[in-house]
């Protein structure tokens, strides 16, 4: 027993900025940045958009678009790094905006790979028969988390929330592999706010953004994404032609290609939709599915491969069926 998407949701905020805008506010290109990583412009939250209101405007549409109602959901989990409250969680913030009045809720933080762990996660519960019905949600507001004097980093990111609702079926399939490599952690880091501040009054905030080695996590990305895929399928009995979609986090388009080169397998069953949205980390794998969902290219029975990588670092590759 296991869970079945049963509905996607996502919420995109209403603000764009796209790459000319940011070769106004800094010495950049949109022919860099769409050559280097595939990304023409970004959605960026404003006003009331934090992650737990995204995280519920998706948590909405999953649930309309599974047919369910809020106070059916046994289990919420909110996957983010970016949640402006660090207390109630995002979840509970969800529970209430959404009146999943019976889910016991908890946030996750995993970066990039975040919603994978907490697909995971959820999964394990539905598995023991612990609970019946999930919502599984990836929000990130990194417009707040970047470091908009910094070029090498903040024309990647965006923000936005996906969301899927998961039911447990007798006949479902869901095979995952994740793995850690703490010790190269420092290739993708971001340090807390008010930690930071507490350590040294006039503490230097800019480590309070994400930094990266965007190369380290390049190389990191095109060698371990196509070993966890590699993982699942031969844990799955099955062949990579057998797989009808590969939906990876949207970090860089040249990683997709990359991968795709690797595995042997066309571009075309890897979807892409970073041109844009960017990087959304945790919210991009549920940005990808819902999208995939709501244009029909879904069919009953599509074994689908998901991966996830970054920050951590962290990474991972999940099999379902559709
Ligand atoms: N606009 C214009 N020029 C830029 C720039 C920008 N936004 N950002 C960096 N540059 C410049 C650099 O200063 C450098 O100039 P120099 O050669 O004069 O020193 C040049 O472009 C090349 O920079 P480099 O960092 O070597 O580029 P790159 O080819 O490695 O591409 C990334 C940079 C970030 C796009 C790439 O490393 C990457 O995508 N890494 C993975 C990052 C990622 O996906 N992280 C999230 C994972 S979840």
């Amino acid at each position: 027993m296991v869970g079945k998407i049963k509905g996607t949701g996502s919420y995109r905020p209403v603000q764009v900025w796209d790459n000319d805008k940011l070769s106004h506010m800094m010495d950049t290109s949109d022919e860099w940045i769409r050559g280097r990583t595939g990304i023409g412009q970004r959605h960026i939250a404003s006003g009331g958009e934090t992650v737990a209101y995204m995280a519920a405007r998706a948590a909405e549409e999953a649930l309309s678009d599974a047919r369910m109602r809020p106070e059916e959901i046994d289990l919420l989990l909110v996957s983010t790094m970016s949640s402006e409250r660090i207390m109630p969680c995002a979840a509970c913030e969800v529970q209430k905006l959404i009146g999943a009045v019976n889910a016991a809720c908890f946030d996750l933080n995993g970066a990039c790979t975040g919603f994978l762990l907490a697909l995971n996660t959820a999964q394990a519960y539905l598995g023991q028969q612990i609970y019946r019905r999930a919502l599984v949600i990836g929000s990130e507001t990194l417009s707040h988390l970047t470091n908009w004097e910094d070029r090498s980093t903040c024309v990647l990111f965006g923000d936005g929330a996906g969301a899927v609702v998961l039911e447990a079926e007798e006949n479902a399939v869901y095979i995952q592999a994740a793995h850690s490599i703490g010790s190269r952690g420092e290739a993708l880091t971001c340090v807390s706010r008010n930690q930071q501040q507490f350590i040294e009054k006039d503490a230097d905030l800019s480590s309070t953004y994400m930094q990266m080695d965007g190369k380290e996590v390049f190389k990191f990305a095109v060698s371990k994404v196509p070993e966890v895929i590699t993982e699942v399928l031969e844990k799955a009995g099955k062949t990579k032609e057998e797989i009808r979609f590969y939906m990876l986090h949207q970090a860089n388009k040249r990683i997709v290609a990359s991968v795709s080169k690797h595995m042997n397998e066309p571009l075309e069953k890897y979807p892409m939709n970073i041109e844009n949205l960017g990087n959304t980390s945790s919210a991009s794998i549920p940005l990808l599915l819902d999208e995939w969902n709501k244009k029909g290219r879904l069919n009953s029975g599509d074994w689908i491969i998901l991966s996830g990588f970054g920050g951590g670092l962290t990474y991972g590759a999940s099999l379902l069926q559709w």
